[in-house]
């Protein structure tokens, strides 16, 4: 049974292999995405290391100068998804969206290397300069003031879209005079009530709208745009991956970047401060541009366990909610706590399970030895696909499957957790 299902995973990311990158799922998401690819190459490389590599490899490719890699690549253009290349530059060069998205690429590369060899190693000196480069760029221009924490400029560069961290900012991006009419596609792939609003898609072409007319400047999107938020999503992956770098680093006898990495991660270890909402004991998010906390616990918050953040009773709170939160759903972890007033079991990012979230929930766990926890996590990853299928997420209270089906990153995160029990020569062809 779990062995068919194996062979099922890999068979959805063949399917969504487009030569040398991988799709997230056919129609909905027709282009190569940042953290979906990475996942992505971290399933693949527990059955093909070549292909896997190569994931990586076109996606650091479209990296810009400045060090951005940016969250979607467009390979070639396709009518299924909006807002395509034209949308988000004026001359659309770089066929390219114009911000990033959570930085786990580090991190995939660490782990791919852990369980590889001599070839795994080459790989990733290959690839590290410009991964030095990537989160030398997270910091100049996420983090201009050297606070010691990164702030998003639009809800899509933190991967979770429509979560309620982003209500409070979103509230008050005002829709231009001058607003470029568009076509929604992704309603006519998935249930609109699975998916993020009009009003909030009104919102997030507004911020597009802004940065293509200023061209995406750093300084002028941080320091002007209609959205600026701290996001306890992208700094705890940002933090892990940088320790990760470090590792990474160390192996490969860097050196002379050892003493640099050290600074930023400390630097990012006292940053998190600035985003414990000490009114609900958690890390959560703060929107910048009206100055206060969101108080939406949320799966984002249980990353500072996978950073290692926090001081240990900030870490003890988290493990609680984590507990509490399991025990109000069927399967975990939610993408927002079924208590909060905004929770909906199958829109999105507002209460849906995301396994590549769970993934690093349960990885977290196992840090602070909650096995426990940590196991509960695991088991309801399993259930969730047997019940869902390989979905893109999943209701915490039925397991029904939603969004787009044939997921990639969904069957990755169930390759990458369970093909220790098989022997993988078998479907490795
Ligand atoms: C989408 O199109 O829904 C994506 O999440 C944006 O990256």
């Amino acid at each position: 049974m779990l062995k068919e299902k194996l062979q099922k995973a890999i068979e959805v990311i063949n399917r969504n292999d487009r030569g040398g990158f991988t799709i997230p799922t056919n129609k909905l998401y027709p282009h190569q995405w940042n953290w979906d690819s990475a996942f992505t190459a971290l399933g693949i490389s527990t059955y093909n290391k070549t292909r896997a590599w190569q994931e990586l490899i076109l996606l650091i490719n479209a990296q810009w100068t400045n060090g951005m890699i940016p969250h979607i690549v467009f390979h070639e253009n396709n009518p299924n998804y909006f807002p395509g290349p034209n949308h988000w530059q004026i001359k659309a060069n770089s066929k390219t969206s114009c911000h990033s998205q959570p930085p786990v690429l580090a991190s995939v590369i660490l782990e791919m290397v852990k369980d590889g060899d001599d070839y795994d190693l080459k790989k990733s000196q290959s690839l590290f300069n410009s991964l030095i480069a990537y989160h030398e760029w997270f910091f100049s221009a996420r983090d201009p003031n050297n606070e010691g924490f990164l702030s998003i400029i639009h809800p899509w560069e933190s991967g979770r879209d429509n979560c309620p961290d982003w209500d409070l900012g979103l509230q008050k991006v005002n829709i231009p005079e001058d607003f470029e009419e568009y076509l929604r596609c992704d309603t006519s792939h998935v249930e609109v009530s699975q998916r993020p609003t009009n009003e909030d898609y009104d919102k997030f072409m507004s911020i597009v709208q802004y940065g293509k007319n200023c061209n995406w400047d750093p300084m002028n999107m941080y320091n002007h745009g209609p959205f600026l938020a701290i996001d306890p999503g992208i700094n705890f992956i940002f933090l892990k991956a940088n320790k990760d770098l470090l590792s990474l680093a160390k192996l490969l006898n860097y050196k002379n970047k050892i003493h640099k990495i050290e600074d930023w991660i400390k630097k990012l270890e006292n940053g998190c401060q600035k985003f414990w909402n000490d009114k609900v004991k958690a890390f959560t998010a703060f929107d910048v541009r009206t100055n206060q906390f969101c108080d939406a616990i949320t799966n984002a918050s249980m990353l500072c366990l996978y950073a290692g953040a926090g001081t240990d009773k900030q870490k003890k709170y988290t493990i609680e909610h984590c507990k509490r939160i399991l025990d109000d759903c069927v399967y975990g972890m939610p993408s927002l706590d079924p208590k909060h007033e905004s929770f909906e079991s199958k829109r999105y990012w507002r209460g849906p399970v995301w396994l590549i979230m769970n993934y690093m929930i349960l990885i977290g766990l196992e840090n602070e030895k909650e096995y426990l926890l940590a196991k509960r996590i695991k088991d309801d990853t399993i259930r969730l696909t047997d019940v869902g299928g390989m979905f893109e997420y999943f209701d915490p209270l039925t397991g029904k499957g939603l969004g787009g089906k044939n997921f990639s990153w969904t069957a990755a995160i169930f390759l990458k957790l369970y093909r220790e029990n098989y022997d993988f020569q078998l479907f490795n062809n």
